[in-house]
């Protein structure tokens, strides 16, 4: 009979990774990005509510322009407006529309409002005239055939990119749309921010 004790399996548990799933790529990097952007960013303390208690966590907030950039009831279902944001400069051309069905982050009655950066993640394709009413989607990208579903942030449906097209924040206010955001990094630019 042998002394020698067995030794533990002492191998690192195997959690479930989101790497390889085009979408947890897309909230990691974006994550990422929100954390590590180090333009017109400040550390602000917000209450959190966990359930049994309020406590204070450090949250970083990224200040961007308010710009108005059209009316609610202006929009046509399915007919996406051009506009420019966060500023005129390059890759800034943006499109706002009305889906007719609720997406992520959408605005009015329906929240079915939103807007997107018009360039492709992987390249900077130019998206514009690509919008498709019947799957609500961006693409297929003209380089490399990236398709874009716009009812879920900008989540890649399929194609060469692998992060999601940069969304446009919206608020509402009245009749008035305004851009006060954009998640995800615009294609070209090291910041969205850059002046
Ligand atoms: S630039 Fe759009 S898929 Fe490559």
């Amino acid at each position: 009979m042998s002394n020698q004790t067995q030794t533990p399996d002492i191998d690192a548990p195997q959690l479930p990774s989101k790497a390889d799933h085009p979408a947890g790529k897309c909230l990691m990097s974006r994550r990422k990005f929100l954390l590590s952007s180090g333009v017109a960013t400040s550390t602000v303390m917000v209450s959190m509510n966990g359930g049994m208690a309020m406590a204070k966590v450090p949250a970083i907030m990224t200040t961007y322009p308010r710009k108005k950039i059209g009316k609610l009831s202006a929009l046509k279902t399915d007919k996406p407006v051009g506009f420019e944001y966060p500023d005129e400069g390059a890759y800034a051309q943006s499109m706002l529309v009305k889906l007719g069905v609720e997406a992520g982050g959408g605005v009015g009655q329906q929240k079915d409002v939103v807007a997107f950066n018009y360039f492709c993640t992987h390249q900077g394709g130019d998206l514009s005239g690509t919008y498709k009413a019947d799957t609500k989607s961006l693409g297929a990208c003209p380089l490399h055939l990236s398709t874009y579903d716009l009812t879920r942030h900008g989540i890649l449906i399929s194609g060469q990119a692998y992060q999601s097209l940069p969304q446009v924040l919206l608020e509402l206010k009245g009749d008035d749309i305004y851009a006060v955001g954009v998640f995800g990094l615009i294609f070209g630019r090291y910041d969205n921010l850059q002046g």
